[in-house]
């Protein structure tokens, strides 16, 4: 075997080639190919001709010890977790850069440092004066919590094999470290997955928990954490829009725990805040009263959310309509066009369609198919919807509104948040029971939506007509292109 194999390896995806291509066939990312000595990504110790040793094979039947967990003091972060760290777990958190990973981090080990456990935080970005300076700003300058900023995963190790073992290390972050066992420089692909790999060995080896924080990034450049999302046992993602205040961490992967948690922050001057009811934050600053938006009663994990969904539905000037959604699955969004066109006669192929989840949250449950219509059709006709409705339910294909799970869970949430009635689907009528508390409009297809918010729209001229043709106001239906 070659000793120096130079080869080309995607820094988004981990994908190696022979020869430089402008394309990686892999992940189908442009300019990501860089490239690296990856010899050294099976070190050459571990080939070496020793005998294997022999291991104990165990029964599947045997009683492990019951995963312990290590609360982080943050309600919002150990639903994410599901109940909290993992003892010789290894959880990646990943975010955009100034999303406030190192500020959730170092909040949550203060407080688990506080309640008595070693906690050390490693930072190879920042230097331990910068770090001090966040905590101090945060208030948490006291808290024992065992700092350094250091990049050589050898040399850490080392140091965190001495003594009593960490509960929780936090390397802040993964694209800094760097190992001997590997030729390529910090941030490669094969480094940061080598670095990763080493960690992930001492974190079950000696039982503690660690958590890595991986920067993403969309061009490419730096190496993303996708080659170590495999490696891990969670994947946590710190989503938010920057120039908002909410904050969204969402389980992607999730060994020990539930997959669909949200954890909501808000970033404030003094860190982030725990949002312990989303529901009232998102629907905090609704414009009420304005055609296009839907209040949708949504599900995260076990938790519902009410959400508002923008919709505008305007003429467009350009030959093909620009479909603009964000916070929703495009493909979602084009469906339910479809099913206004096809079934309720709704003519949209001369406007331009644009759908936002307020609050920057990202729904990805079919359930919000009917709130979404809702909004669309309002903003097609002008029409303000009643502003103390929720709306769920799921559209099929055939125009038939579908039921959707925890009807009760739904209609709680509205009622505490003073909403008096939710548009539903019929088959969901029955579950909801009596004591809903909400007055319940239930509909079966979505035909007879469009034809009561067309009624409530400013139509115009002829009257007890099919909704197919009420729907799009004349005035609308005039003039394109
Ligand atoms: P940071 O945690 O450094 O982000 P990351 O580690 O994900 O790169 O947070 C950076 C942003 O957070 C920065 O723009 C400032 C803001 N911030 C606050 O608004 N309030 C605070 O108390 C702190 C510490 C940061
Ligand atoms: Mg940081």
């Amino acid at each position: 075997m070659a000793k120096n194999t130079l080869s080309f390896v995607c820094q988004n995806c981990g994908a190696a080639y022979n020869r430089w291509q402008g394309k990686c066939e892999s992940c189908g990312e442009w300019n990501t190919l860089a490239e690296e000595d990856t010899s050294g990504s099976v070190p050459v110790s571990i080939r070496s001709k020793r005998k294997g040793r022999t291991f104990a094979l165990e029964s599947l039947a045997g009683k492990s010890p019951d995963a312990p967990r290590l609360s982080s003091g943050m309600t919002e972060l150990d639903r994410v977790t599901g109940g909290g760290f993992v003892r010789g777990s290894v959880l990646l958190v990943g975010g955009d850069p100034g999303i406030g990973k190192s500020t959730l981090l170092t909040q949550a080990t203060s407080m688990m440092a506080r309640a008595g456990h070693r906690i050390v935080y490693i930072s190879g970005e920042e230097a331990v004066a910068q770090v001090r300076l966040r905590a101090e700003r945060l208030g948490l300058s006291d808290a024992p919590v065992q700092l350094a900023a250091e990049t050589s995963v050898e040399d850490i190790v080392s140091t965190l094999s001495e003594g009593a073992v960490p509960r929780l290390i936090v390397i802040d972050s993964i694209q800094t470290m760097w190992t001997d066992t590997v030729e390529s420089a910090p941030g490669t692909v094969t480094q940061v997955r080598a670095s990763a790999q080493a960690l992930i060995r001492f974190a079950k080896k000696t039982g503690a928990a660690i958590i890595l924080v991986g920067h993403v990034t969309k061009d490419g450049q730096i190496a993303g954490p996708r080659v170590v999302e495999h490696m891990v046992d969670a994947v946590l993602s710190f989503e938010g829009e920057g120039s908002q205040q909410f904050r969204i961490l969402r389980a992607v992967k999730n060994r020990f725990g539930p997959t669909d948690e949200i954890g909501v922050f808000e970033m404030t001057g003094l860190g982030l805040r725990e949002v312990t009811n989303p529901s009232e934050l998102f629907l905090s600053e609704r414009d009420l009263g304005t055609p296009g938006t839907a209040v949708f009663a949504g599900i995260e994990g076990t938790r519902p959310v009410l959400v508002e969904l923008q919709a505008l539905v305007a003429p467009t000037s350009l030959g093909t309509p620009r479909r603009a959604v964000v916070g929703w699955d495009p493909s979602r969004l084009s469906m339910v066009l479809a099913v206004l066109e096809a079934h309720c006669g709704v003519k949209l192929s001369g406007h331009d369609v644009y759908l936002n989840v307020a609050g920057g949250l990202r729904i990805h449950e079919p359930a919000a198919d009917l709130a979404a219509a809702a909004a669309l059709v309002s903003s097609l006709v002008n029409a303000q919807l009643p502003t103390d409705a929720v709306y769920f339910g799921e559209i099929s294909l055939s125009g038939v509104v579908r039921p959707v799970a925890q009807t009760p869970a739904r209609l709680k949430e509205a009622a505490k948040l003073g909403f008096q009635r939710a548009v539903l689907p019929e088959s969901a009528r029955g579950e909801a029971g009596g004591d809903a508390g909400l007055s319940l409009n239930a509909v079966n297809s979505l035909t007879t939506l469009v034809a009561e918010i067309a009624a409530r729209g400013s139509r115009r001229g002829e009257s007890g007509g099919s909704a197919e043709k009420n729907a799009t106001p004349a005035r609308f239906r005039r003039g394109e292109g």
